[in-house]
């Protein structure tokens, strides 16, 4: 028997993909740029046993056995099976059958790209098992779009590409995690019950029905994936914040576009956008950018230097005290109360208790690693 154990990373989306020109190949109409979060907080871990004696593939998600039959788990098995006829023959037999365990280190369907870093960390597993070297990200592109994203650190770019294969289809990294050190992201989970609509029949109903989302994947996006690239290289982070802050705000635009229209934030997310804003105009400044994915959770981008004071902000604006799951993990840090200088700008009130469920402070980190000693 042989085994391998692997952890991948969550990404968060700065400029989002929504929608497919292939739905088999999971090809995306557009271009997309994420960040790639610490595994330290946030994470998939994936084991993979390879044995003669099984006599079937078998796969268990946080402990509960699932249908190996999915046809996205089959696909990315079969391509690294594939691969690995030809890059690796003698490494596992062909004759042998995989069990595969995976769990995430935080709750599934969270609308925080759990179906990512699992993906991810499945393929990444399975090519350290076979062997397999070179660029696997269309294969973990194929398990869920997101996911190729997830199968580098730093600040990573999905080419839509146009071949029709879709092997230009493939994420690169723009910059490593090193490269702008002090930028953190703070996860404000809002509700961790399983979205209403999922990511991937969200994306169909818009392709079916959205005027809007062909302007924003031709017209806009390709404008904003430069000025993009432009402000990670020169860590210009008010342009960063600002494109991020529209373009999350464009893609829900999309999703109410929509018929019947998919509603993925809720009273609080609006809130918290809300707080933002008023936030960063009492500043003179853009502090801290907000960004949705389809789910009601927010996760906010700012500089090391600003923690303090948001998280306080936080604090202020959703008391803590009656959190229903007061875990603050990763979150060793300092928090300013606001001053009345600062609220009195606000022109708002402290929401109620209990919009909020927990926070998650982390940063942008490295793609999938091995676990040694397996
Ligand atoms: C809103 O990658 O989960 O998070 O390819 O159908 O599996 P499938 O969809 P998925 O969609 C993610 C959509 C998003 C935006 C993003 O991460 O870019």
């Amino acid at each position: 028997m042989t085994r391998v154990t692997c952890i991948a990373p969550v990404n968060i989306a700065v400029i989002k993909y929504w929608g497919k020109r292939n739905e088999t190949l999971i090809l995306p109409l557009n271009d997309s740029i994420s960040t790639t979060l610490c595994t330290h907080d946030l994470c998939a871990k994936t084991s993979v046993m390879a044995s003669p004696e099984f006599t079937e593939d078998r796969i268990w998600l946080n402990g509960r056995e699932e249908s190996i039959k999915n046809p996205r788990l089959k696909n990315c098995l079969l391509q690294i099976r594939r691969v690995a006829r030809d890059q690796t023959p003698n490494v596992i037999p062909e004759s042998w059958h995989v069990h595969i365990c995976s769990e995430n280190n935080f709750p599934t369907a969270a609308g925080l790209a759990s179906s990512a870093a699992g993906y991810a960390c499945l393929v990444a597993t399975l090519a350290q098992l076979y062997g397999v070297s070179g660029d696997v990200s269309a294969i973990a592109r194929q398990g869920s779009g997101s996911a190729c994203r997830s199968m580098l650190g730093g600040f990573v770019r999905w080419h839509k590409g146009v071949e029709e294969s879709g092997s230009d289809s493939i994420a690169t990294q723009i910059a490593p995690a090193s490269h702008w050190p002090e930028l953190r992201i703070l996860v404000l989970v809002v509700s961790d019950h399983k979205k209403k609509t999922s990511s991937t029949i969200g994306m169909q109903n818009s392709v079916a029905t959205s005027e809007l989302l062909n302007y924003r994947a031709h017209q806009v996006v390709p404008g904003r994936v430069k000025k993009m690239e432009k402000a990670i290289m020169e860590k210009d982070f008010t342009q960063f914040a600002e494109i991020t802050m529209r373009d999350s705000n464009q893609f829900h635009a999309v999703a109410l576009d929509t018929y019947p229209p998919a509603v993925y934030m809720n009273d609080t997310s609006h809130s918290i956008v809300n707080l933002i804003h008023k936030f960063n105009a009492a500043h003179g400044q853009i502090k801290v950018a907000y960004t949705f994915d389809a789910g009601p959770n927010a996760c906010l981008y700012m500089l090391e230097s600003e923690v303090p004071e948001v998280v306080g902000l936080i604090d202020w604006a959703f008391p803590a005290k009656d959190m229903k799951i007061n875990v603050l993990r990763g979150l060793q840090t300092e928090r300013n109360v606001p001053k009345e200088s600062l609220t009195g700008k606000l022109e708002m009130q402290p929401l109620s208790a209990g919009m909020l469920q927990y926070l998650i402070l982390t940063k942008v980190g490295d793609g999938p690693q091995k676990l040694e000693g397996d």
